[in-house]
């Protein structure tokens, strides 16, 4: 493996790339061969598939390791192919800005790249990733959890191969609420006036912590407010904005009033997950809201000053008797480029992210629910498995309205407007209604 930093113009294509050379008409032929197996190791692809390099594209997204570990794997199992790591952006909106002028510019590099859940529509619709379903058969994509395929196809292709799936979870203070005497909280409210006791109480600096900047992460956490209090963001067919609704205003009034009554840092309105992360993991926090793999950065010693003091639960409700609440569905798919000269490789590739192997490394080492259903059932009844991956299966799921090219302008609409709101520069209503009427000009098809 070799690793490379983050701006893929400045980086050389590797010569040995030259030895599987194959045009895109000849692809066909060639992966006719290699894409009739659903995985690399009960029917290995052809020759051509297995020597020869790749660039791939990846954030750290959980952990540093995560991508060297799952290169170091894959390249035991094929030994003449080399991966080099391009390091992407933890952003996910970074991430895809730099992606989209690369691919745009007909960059050859990266061959394969980690991409959002929610790129489908966007990289489907504007050419900027290869459909997936021409090459590889559907026999490939029935070992997928339920939902997760259709949630990559765009226009009847698949164009993302599911790697690993995120949910929002709660993760809470053992230690102190046994000191405090309080239940984990299954309500909103309950969430706020227990960060609020704990606090006066002088057991903990900071109640409850989450990702308020204005960027997707943002998007994801609204939408969980928002599900629980009834609502949702466009009708289903992507032509009308419910941003004002009734259940809008209830979610973004319950946000701000976390930062004004202190139940949440002032701060929190610059947080994404890897800051409010880093505040919990420091012991400065009662509660944080972040995805499956916070857990495993929570019990990493080199991490952590609460290793052994972190219990997971489902996100709680604005009613108690709706528990559990909702957790927005986030996750990242493996997509090709379509100007990529290695596409017979770059699938080898894929099929290997979706065996067993490497979705156990995924599931057991760094606490990232696997996307291959069998995988994610025999790890949830394994006492050893990392507990968000036990109670993935009780949570009540809420996608983003990400099924339509232009979602990026769409979600731009709402954490921008949301973030006024909740730093105060601008009134929840006002915010509101700004959020509207950008996210009509996003549904039409501008931005
Ligand atoms: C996580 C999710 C991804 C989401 C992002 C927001 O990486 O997996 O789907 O867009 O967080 O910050």
């Amino acid at each position: 493996m070799k690793i490379n930093s983050n701006n893929p113009e400045k980086k050389g294509r590797n010569k040995k790339c030259g030895e599987i050379v194959l045009t895109f008409a000849s692809l066909a032929l060639v992966l006719a061969a290699c894409g009739s197996s659903s995985t690399a190791s009960s029917n290995p692809p052809s020759a051509s598939a297995t020597s020869g390099n790749l660039t791939w594209w990846a954030s750290p997204i959980a952990q540093v390791g995560i991508r060297a570990d799952l290169i170091s794997n894959f390249e035991k199992a094929y030994p003449k192919i080399h991966v080099t790591l391009q390091s992407a952006p933890t952003n996910t909106d970074t991430n895809r800005s730099q992606l989209v002028t690369e691919i745009s510019g007909g960059s050859t590099s990266p061959d394969v790249f980690m991409g959002d859940v929610i790129w489908p529509a966007q990289f489907g619709a504007h050419g900027l990733a290869v459909p997936l379903s021409k090459y590889l058969p559907s026999s490939y994509f029935t070992k997928f959890a339920p939902g997760l395929v259709s949630g990559a196809t765009y226009n009847g292709q698949v164009y993302g191969s599911p790697l690993f799936e995120d949910q929002g979870f709660l993760y809470y203070r053992k230690d102190l609420l046994a000191k405090a005497n309080l239940p984990v909280p299954t309500t909103w409210s309950q969430l706020e006036s227990e960060s609020l006791t704990l606090e006066h109480d002088g057991l903990v600096q900071y109640g409850y912590v989450w990702e308020g900047a204005s960027y997707e992460g943002l998007t994801c956490n609204f939408m969980e407010y928002l599900a629980s209090a009834g609502g949702t963001v466009t009708n289903s067919t992507y032509t009308k904005a419910n941003l004002t609704s009734p259940s809008a205003v209830k979610a973004v009034t319950f946000m701000r009033s976390l930062v004004t009554s202190g139940a949440s840092p002032a701060a929190v309105t610059t947080f994404q997950e890897p800051q409010a992360m880093a505040v919990f993991d420091s012991g400065n926090a009662a509660f944080l809201r972040n995805w499956d793999y916070a857990w495993s950065n929570s019990q990493t010693p080199a991490d952590s000053k609460v290793v052994g003091e972190v219990g997971v639960a489902p996100l709680p409700t604005f009613t108690g008797n709706s528990y559990p609440g909702y957790s927005n569905i986030g996750g990242w798919n493996l997509y090709i480029n379509p100007h990529s000269k290695n596409l017979a490789i770059d699938l080898t590739f894929i099929k290997w992210m979706s065996s067993t192997a490497a979705q156990d490394i995924l599931g057991k080492t760094y606490s990232e629910i696997p996307t291959v259903e069998s995988v994610r059932l025999a790890l949830a009844s394994l006492s050893s498995t990392p507990p968000p991956l036990k109670i993935a299966a009780q949570t009540k799921l809420v996608p983003r309205p990400a099924g339509t090219p232009n979602y990026p302008a769409l979600s731009s609409a709402i954490y921008s407007n949301v973030n006024s709101a909740l730093s105060g520069s601008t009134s929840v209503n006002a915010a509101l209604a700004s959020a509207q009427s950008k996210a009509a000009t996003a549904l039409a098809g501008g931005i």
